[in-house]
């Protein structure tokens, strides 16, 4: 008889809110062995897990007979925070191996902030796994979440999309650039990674006629959440992590 095939979960714990995660998925999270969150190497901190803490019931160190919790074990998998392709590739190896040898004895997932195909670091570690030699058979189930700017939306009541029109959603990673690509065609856009070239993507609405038509949403559904209207009072301003423009052409 051959080795039991276990099952990988990418799991979308949603924006924020841990009441946005969905019922598969704290059901899930109950069931499996062991739950792996990404988090920078820097800070060892993962919102994703924050966001789930309220849902489990963590292993501790203790035995259940010294009041131990027989808990789920969860693990953090760091990686730096870099640009440097080789280190981020051999940190992916590394969490990728740690996952497959969890799946020769039991089911795992890997929880991810919003949802797991939008943007999502589960992406780069199904990738790397799959790409491993090895002789680990596993399975994989994708369980979507509530993905940021669907969440930012509600928060700021507009309308993603209705009738005819059409939806882009892009990153602001690399600054402004993209928005001249697509202004013109979209009539919604969503821009998430808004953060680091805040300046640069503000200058572009700017060029574009688009400043008075756009939204910026921080930390939507947590503590410090942000909901700004009028842009102009960001000028020059460092956004938070967790930020996102909302643009709705007129
Ligand atoms: C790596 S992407 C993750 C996207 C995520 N998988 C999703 O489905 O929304 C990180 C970006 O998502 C956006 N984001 C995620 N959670 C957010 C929140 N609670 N409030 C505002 N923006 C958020 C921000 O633009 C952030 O820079």
């Amino acid at each position: 008889m051959g080795l039991p095939v276990h099952t990988l979960y990418g799991i979308g714990v949603g924006p924020g809110d841990p009441e946005l995660l969905t019922l598969k998925a704290a059901r899930i999270l109950k069931e499996v062995g062991v739950i792996y969150a990404a988090s920078s190497s820097d800070n060892d901190y993962s919102i994703a897990y924050e966001i789930i803490r309220p849902h489990i019931q963590e292993k501790t160190d203790f035995p259940p007979d010294k009041g131990g919790l027989r808990g789920v074990e969860v693990c953090r998998l760091s990686f730096p925070m870099t640009r440097d392709k080789a280190a981020l590739e051999q940190a992916w190896t590394a969490n990728a191996s740690e996952v497959l040898t969890a799946l020769k004895t039991m089911n795992a997932a890997f929880v991810t902030l919003g949802d797991p195909l939008t943007y999502s670091t589960f992406s780069y570690l199904l990738n790397t796994m799959n790409a491993l030699e090895t002789d680990v058979s596993f399975r994989v189930e994708i369980i979507p979440g509530v993905t940021s700017y669907n969440a930012a939306a509600c928060r700021s009541m507009i309308p993603l999309v209705s009738g005819e029109e059409c939806l882009f959603v892009t990153s602001g990673a690399l600054g402004g650039a993209k928005l001249q690509e697509i202004a013109h065609v979209a009539d919604t856009i969503v821009m998430l990674k808004a953060y680091r070239y805040f300046n640069h993507i503000y200058d572009t609405l700017e060029a574009l006629n688009l400043l008075d038509h756009a939204v910026l949403i921080s930390r939507c559904g947590m503590e410090g959440e942000q909901v700004v209207t009028n842009l102009r009072q960001l000028k020059g301003q460092k956004l938070p992590y967790l930020s996102l423009l909302l643009i709705k052409r007129p």
